[in-house]
């Protein structure tokens, strides 16, 4: 008589069970159902959105759904959210003819894209901000004038600043704020003011300002509301702040908020990064002039809604990959901003010009 050792015949039976165990896939009516996105009336059977058609698609898929009586768009922007998380992706909710259009992007961004500028498209001033799954995403800086970048130290807000130069150069006039003094000196040579002290912070806000009021006035007496409509030459001003909190002058910044309040108008937009997007920084008011924001990965929820807007905690949970930010503009994309060492940057500018102008002295 053969007796089988208990151990091994407690191996086979678990060897028998793992072999026969299928983990459940996750249906889309459990994340219908674990979102919350599901109608349940007395005795009736429970409605759930129905799925209408799949498409593939380069970024993922499409999802077009039916949407029951009881519940809209609303209840699935309200978990936003939650269904990114469901999906393990980044999603889209479009409303279509009374549908709703699902895009579920779970490409994987590239960690390290080097810059490059392709044929922009027909934009007034166009700046390349970044690549998101659906292709690179540009910004419109005549449509969306002031732009916050706010982001933990070596997220990668100064590099994106460096693209955003190699992006304007020659297409608008210039004007860098960099009190940390180091990075922008370099576009000194090519013409572009650079200040690097308070003092001289507060010469070209000031300069910016009596430009503005002269802007101002001559498109009033134009009848034109902006910069876009003006027959003459009025040129594009960019001026880009390099760390908004090194900027404590409180001149500095009440010339800075008149021209978040005014400038829009007449062709002035601001650009301004800092690792600190909190109120001290930054009022809540001045905050609301910028209605670009690029979100690189931050602390926690509060911070990321802080830049984002109340209902956007997504920049708490980005991956710790330099350069992968959450884009606000016209809608909220994840990107990933395009890489351009400053050695780099300063190559290109001497080979797209290589007898530039010194630029003029900050009086
Ligand atoms: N888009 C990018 N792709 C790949 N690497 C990047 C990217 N942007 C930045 N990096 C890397 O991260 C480093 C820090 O970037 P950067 O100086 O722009 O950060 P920062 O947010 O300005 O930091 P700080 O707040 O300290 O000024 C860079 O030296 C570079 O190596
Ligand atoms: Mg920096």
């Amino acid at each position: 008589m053969s007796h089988q050792n208990p151990v091994d015949t407690w191996v086979s039976l678990l060897v028998k069970t793992y072999k026969t165990f299928q983990p459940k896939k996750t249906t889309l009516n459990d994340i219908w159902t674990n979102c919350g996105l599901v109608v349940r009336r007395n005795k009736e059977k429970p409605l759930l959105p129905v799925k209408l058609s799949e498409r593939k698609r380069p970024y993922g898929r499409d999802l077009l759904l039916h949407i029951p009586v009881g519940l809209s768009d609303l209840d699935f922007y309200r978990r936003y959210e939650k269904l990114c998380w469901a999906f393990n992706a980044e999603i889209e909710l479009e409303p279509v003819n009374g549908k709703l259009l699902i895009r579920i992007m779970d490409q994987q961004l590239q960690k390290v894209i080097p810059f490059d500028l392709p044929q922009p498209p027909t934009m007034a001033l166009p700046v390349p901000v970044g690549y998101s799954r659906a292709g690179l995403e540009w910004l419109d800086l005549a449509a969306a004038p002031h732009f916050l970048v706010a982001g933990t130290p070596g997220s990668g807000k100064s590099n994106l600043l460096h693209c955003l130069c190699a992006a304007l150069y020659g297409i608008a006039d210039i004007r860098i704020i960099d009190l940390k003094r180091l990075e922008f000196s370099y576009l000194r040579q090519h013409g572009v003011t650079v200040a690097a002290t308070e003092k001289e912070a507060a010469r070209v806000l000031l300069d910016l300002n009596h430009e503005m009021d002269r802007r101002l006035a001559v498109l009033e007496a134009a009848g034109v509301v902006k910069v876009q409509d003006y027959d003459g030459n009025m040129p594009f001003i960019v001026c880009i702040i390099d760390e908004l909190a090194e900027l404590q002058d409180d001149t500095c910044h009440s010339l800075l908020n008149r021209l978040l309040r005014l400038a829009r108008a007449c062709g002035i937009s601001i650009v301004a990064a800092t690792q600190r997007p909190s109120t001290a920084i930054i009022s809540g008011d001045s905050r609301a002039q910028f209605a670009a924001r690029l979100c690189y990965r931050v602390a926690d929820e509060v911070n990321s809604r802080m830049v984002l807007g109340e209902t956007c905690s997504r920049a708490a949970y980005l991956p710790t990959v330099p350069g992968r930010a959450i884009l606000r503009w016209d809608k909220t994309r994840e990107v990933q901003t395009m890489f351009l060492p400053v050695a780099e940057a300063r190559k290109r500018l001497y080979e797209r010009c290589p007898s530039p102008p010194e630029a003029p002295g900050i009086a």
